[in-house]
């Protein structure tokens, strides 16, 4: 297969801990790649006042190929007093780099795996009716529209008058046009046709090729009429297109309050982006949380992978790191079958799931203590002893392989 060159984005916090122990993994396998540093995240806003430089942006479009870590982002007024004083008032924003890179490169479709690796101490259990438990195995992938929706970012704190004057035609705005500027924030939800069957599409198409039952689409149509009724729309306008696959349909939060009744029934779920963003975290919850939430932002030219969870300032000044890089693993996984390299990416993730099912190495978020320096000497695992783990499950699949390669061969020549 082609050499690929990854760009690399660590950003801040944790995201400097996982993603260097993922590209140790992605060498164990044999991924034949160049990897080139690219800068990102919170030390460029106070620098540069700009958290995604343009040398990082022409990497991207360059490479198409990117592995990113996290970033971290603070509310605005922070944001300005963490400039550099060379820079203040001198009309920088801060907008978060990778809402930025998705919406720059296009990458319109988010993908978010929740899939349980039995044996995980964090897997969701159900009590039954007749008393014990049960532990239902999650396997729901979550498409979400990632450029639209309520974080399109067109939004205001005091609207100019043109916004309110447009705003004033619609008679159900009659009750907010006597509030003052500074007091009314805006926000607008935009769906657009073209994007709401796009990502629709993708969800079928993936529940085609992994046969999924079903697809279900999560939304809010009987109040947001407008926004969720055309995902709606143009989800039942796809479903036509794939017969054997069932269209479901339901809210938002319905949802939320229905997960922990039946997950195991749910399997391929679309939503717009917020909507998205809130179901893929739930599902998560069911399957580890974000120590095991991995995500791809898919365009048509560029492809970015990063764990879902953020920097987790307070865990980054440790050392050794504590926290779980399988989050970060699983991205790196994404990102070998988004480039067909899927019996690596297959050799990982077992390597990963072996590991959890063993239960002898487990971070301190799978043994449900706080992460302090403290939780090493309670026996969990920092973030390096984790990787050694997996790798040396991949050394294992390797000798495996060899000795029934070996087999064969005596086989051949008897
Ligand atoms: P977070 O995901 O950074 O951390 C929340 C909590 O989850 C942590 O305190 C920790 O208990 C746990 N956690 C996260 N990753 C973990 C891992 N790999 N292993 C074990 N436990 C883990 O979210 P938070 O605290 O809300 O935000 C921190 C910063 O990250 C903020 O500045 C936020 O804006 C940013 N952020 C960035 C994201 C991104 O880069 N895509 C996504 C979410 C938040
Ligand atoms: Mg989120």
């Amino acid at each position: 297969m082609a050499k690929h060159t990854v760009v690399t984005m660590p950003g801040d916090g944790i995201g400097n801990q996982v993603l260097p122990e993922a590209l140790r993994i992605l060498k164990a396998v044999g991924f034949d790649a160049d990897y080139i540093h690219a800068d990102i995240g919170w030390e460029y806003w106070c620098r540069e006042g700009n958290a995604l430089p343009q040398r990082t942006v022409d990497l991207l479009a360059k490479h198409k190929l990117g592995l990113f870590g996290a970033i971290t982002s603070k509310p605005k007024k922070q944001a300005e007093g963490e400039l550099r004083p060379e820079l203040r008032g001198k009309g920088y924003s801060y907008f978060s780099p990778i809402v930025t890179m998705r919406q720059r490169f296009h990458l319109d479709t988010c993908i978010r795996p929740c899939i349980s690796f039995p044996g995980n101490p964090l897997n969701f259990i159900r009590k039954k009716t007749a008393g014990g438990f049960e532990e239902p195995l999650v396997n729901v992938v979550v498409f979400r529209q990632n450029t639209e929706g309520l974080y399109a970012g067109v939004e205001w704190t005091n609207p100019p008058e043109q916004v309110r004057a447009a705003l004033a035609t619609h008679s159900k705005f009659k009750p907010f046009t006597a509030i003052a500027g500074p007091d009314l924030a805006i926000s607008v939800r935009i769906i657009t046709r073209h994007a709401a069957r796009k990502i629709c599409q993708a969800a079928f198409e993936w529940a085609k090729k992994y046969s999924y039952k079903s697809v279900t689409i999560c939304e809010k149509p009987n109040v947001l009429r407008e926004t969720s009724g055309m995902m709606e729309d143009e989800a039942k306008a796809v479903a036509k297109e794939y017969p054997g696959i069932a269209l479901r349909s339901t809210n938002i939060d319905a949802q939320t309050m229905w997960l922990t009744k039946n997950p195991e029934d749910y399997g391929v779920v679309v939503a717009s982006n917020l909507f998205g963003d809130v179901i893929s975290d739930a599902f998560a919850g069911l399957i580890g949380g974000l120590g095991f939430a991995a995500s791809g932002n898919i365009g048509d030219e560029v492809a970015v992978f990063e764990p879902t969870h953020g920097s987790a300032p307070k865990y980054a000044e440790l050392d050794p790191p504590i926290v779980n890089p399988i989050a970060m693993f699983l991205s790196a996984v994404m990102m070998l079958e988004h480039v067909g390299e899927v019996e690596k990416a297959r050799r990982i993730r077992d390597a990963i799931a072996a590991v959890v099912k063993a239960g002898k190495v487990r971070t301190y978020d799978m043994m449900r203590i706080p992460g302090s320096a403290k939780a090493i000497s309670q026996g969990a695992a920092t973030t390096v002893q984790m990787t050694d783990a997996v790798l040396a499950k991949l050394a294992e699949q390797s000798k495996s392989a060899d000795a029934s390669n070996h087999a064969e061969l005596a086989e051949v020549h008897e």
